[in-house]
């Protein structure tokens, strides 16, 4: 019983809403009509049962206490003042007045019951106020809910909505977070901003009702992510000897951020002594800054080339690093593979024409100068380079174009020439008549 008591006592002092309880001098309190609602004295803080003093509520300028009868639709009960449920006619003062043997005090406080605003789940006036930052993980918290158990004492299921919608959830960022009536959001981004409505129903002598709360989300500007500016892994072309400037910056939203380089695992100076970083930090608009680091190389040597020289910042429990490597200009190849090719094709193709007009040239110079070596094989594919058709005289052997034909013909043309020639009378062998026809297909 004593646990159970301190446990209420706990939830009590949560409940305490919104205000710094002592200061107000008419402590204001909202509810939404239709549903209960439970308030607490702002003078009394810790704890509410006790037996020191007495606490007793008031309706203003009653003299009768509220009733301590649980089924009264409001009624005092644990230091509570309880409506179950609120309707519109309960707004107005109430006050709680505390005895103590030698001394009593007494608090008004102001109970205003609003109804849903046109449309909505909620009442613009009574949201609760909460903040996220961008890019962070944020968190959504449904306030005031602890005093409503069931029986059981188990808090009755939460269910959520956005602009008094369902369905938001299903974005992954966007989290119920376990054992809590809150909503944990990843990667916050300004679209989060909004109307959050948690609504569970509340049981109470055997009715239930509905209890709601509506948190206005305001997202604020993170500090811009740091990153890097320069360098971004990349390589530079140096020649040996010439002069380099090694710089490293980043942007960031925070100040006093400042890179470093390293080289082989160590500071660049002891890398090498003439290596001296300078650091330097810009204030740029927008609140943001830009720091960075930078040494120069003033001759390249040959071991700068063996490493890769490492930028690095640590922001939060990170280290973020980024990379330059030096690289001694490499010879030109590409540049004659390419004019090699373009030359390479132009020949293939000058070669290519030239055969096709001065084929028949080419293949007898061929044939001409490796006569000598190749015997009869050198050979275009073609049996005959010409074929000769002259009118046939059959009756008379000395008749001219005969004599030219099988004579004079192939002494020119075949002796000193090196045609093979396909002359009529002499090539068409008896017999090989249809064969001759193919063969002079081919020629
Ligand atoms: C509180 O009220 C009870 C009876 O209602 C009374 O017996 C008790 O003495 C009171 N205590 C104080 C501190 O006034
Ligand atoms: C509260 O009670 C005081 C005195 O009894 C009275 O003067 C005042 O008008 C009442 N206020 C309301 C809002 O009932
Ligand atoms: C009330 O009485 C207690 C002792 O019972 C005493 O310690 C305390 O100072 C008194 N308070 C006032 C305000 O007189
Ligand atoms: C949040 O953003 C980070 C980096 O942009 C990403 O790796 C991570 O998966 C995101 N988380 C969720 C829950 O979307
Ligand atoms: C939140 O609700 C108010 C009305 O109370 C509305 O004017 C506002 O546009 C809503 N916010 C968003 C982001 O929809
Ligand atoms: C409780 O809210 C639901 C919608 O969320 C509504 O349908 C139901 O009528 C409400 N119940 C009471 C008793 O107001
Ligand atoms: C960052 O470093 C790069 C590389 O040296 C330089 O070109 C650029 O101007 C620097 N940016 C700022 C804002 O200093
Ligand atoms: C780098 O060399 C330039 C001249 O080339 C000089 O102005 C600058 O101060 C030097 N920086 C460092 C860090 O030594
Ligand atoms: C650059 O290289 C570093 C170290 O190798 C690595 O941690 C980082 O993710 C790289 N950054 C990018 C943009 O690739």
């Amino acid at each position: 019983k004593m646990t159970s008591t301190f446990l209420l006592i706990g939830h009590i002092v949560l409940l305490i809403p919104l205000l710094s309880a002592e200061e107000c001098v008419i402590c204001n309190y909202f509810v939404l009509v239709g549903e209960p609602t439970a308030i607490s004295c702002p003078i009394i803080t810790l704890p509410m049962v006790h037996p020191d003093y007495n606490l007793t509520w008031y309706k203003n300028g009653s003299v009768t206490p509220v009733t301590v009868e649980r089924d009264a639709r409001i009624h005092q009960r644990e230091g509570l003042l309880w409506f179950i449920p609120a309707i519109l006619e309960d707004s107005g003062l109430y006050e709680c007045h505390v005895r103590r043997l030698n001394h009593s005090n007494q608090k008004t406080i102001k109970l205003t019951v609003f109804k849903n605003d046109n449309g909505l789940c909620f009442n613009g006036k009574m949201k609760f106020e909460q903040k996220v930052t961008s890019t962070n993980t944020g968190k959504i918290i449904c306030p005031d809910l602890d005093i409503f158990k069931d029986e059981d004492n188990n808090q009755p299921e939460v269910h959520w909505y956005k602009e008094c919608k369902p369905g938001f959830l299903e974005d992954k960022r966007l989290l119920l977070a376990e054992g809590e009536n809150a909503v944990w959001i990843h990667n916050v981004t300004v679209q989060d901003r909004g109307n959050y409505t948690c609504h569970m129903v509340y049981t109470y002598m055997g009715k239930k009702y509905n209890v709601s709360r509506t948190v206005s989300l305001e997202v604020k500007e993170g500090p811009r992510r740091p990153e890097f500016i320069y360098p971004k892994n990349n390589t530079i072309e140096v020649e040996l000897g010439s002069h380099v400037v090694m710089e490293c910056n980043i942007s960031s939203g925070i100040n006093g951020l400042i890179p470093f380089w390293q080289v082989n695992d160590e500071d660049v100076d002891s890398f090498d002594r003439t290596y001296m970083e300078q650091f330097y930090e810009e204030r740029m608009p927008h609140g943001l800054a830009v720091s960075g680091t930078k040494f120069n190389i003033s001759k390249v040597k040959v071991k700068d080339y063996a490493h890769r020289f490492f930028c690095h910042f640590v922001y939060g429990t990170q280290q973020f690093t980024a990379y330059i490597k030096l690289e001694r200009p490499a010879r030109n190849i590409q540049g004659y593979l390419i004019g090699g090719g373009v030359s390479l094709v132009f020949l293939v193709f000058f070669t290519l024409f030239v055969y096709k007009i001065f084929k028949i040239d080419i293949v007898l110079w061929y044939r001409d100068s490796c006569r000598p070596f190749l015997g009869k094989k050198v050979s275009d594919g073609k049996i005959y380079d010409a074929y000769v058709l002259y009118p046939k005289n059959r009756e008379s052997c000395l008749y001219s174009s005969d004599i030219f034909a099988l004579k004079i013909l192939p002494e020119v043309l075949e002796r000193q020439c090196g045609y093979n020639l396909f002359i009529f009378g002499r090539d068409d062998l008896p017999g090989e008549g249809k064969l001759s026809e193919e063969k002079l297909h081919s020629s």
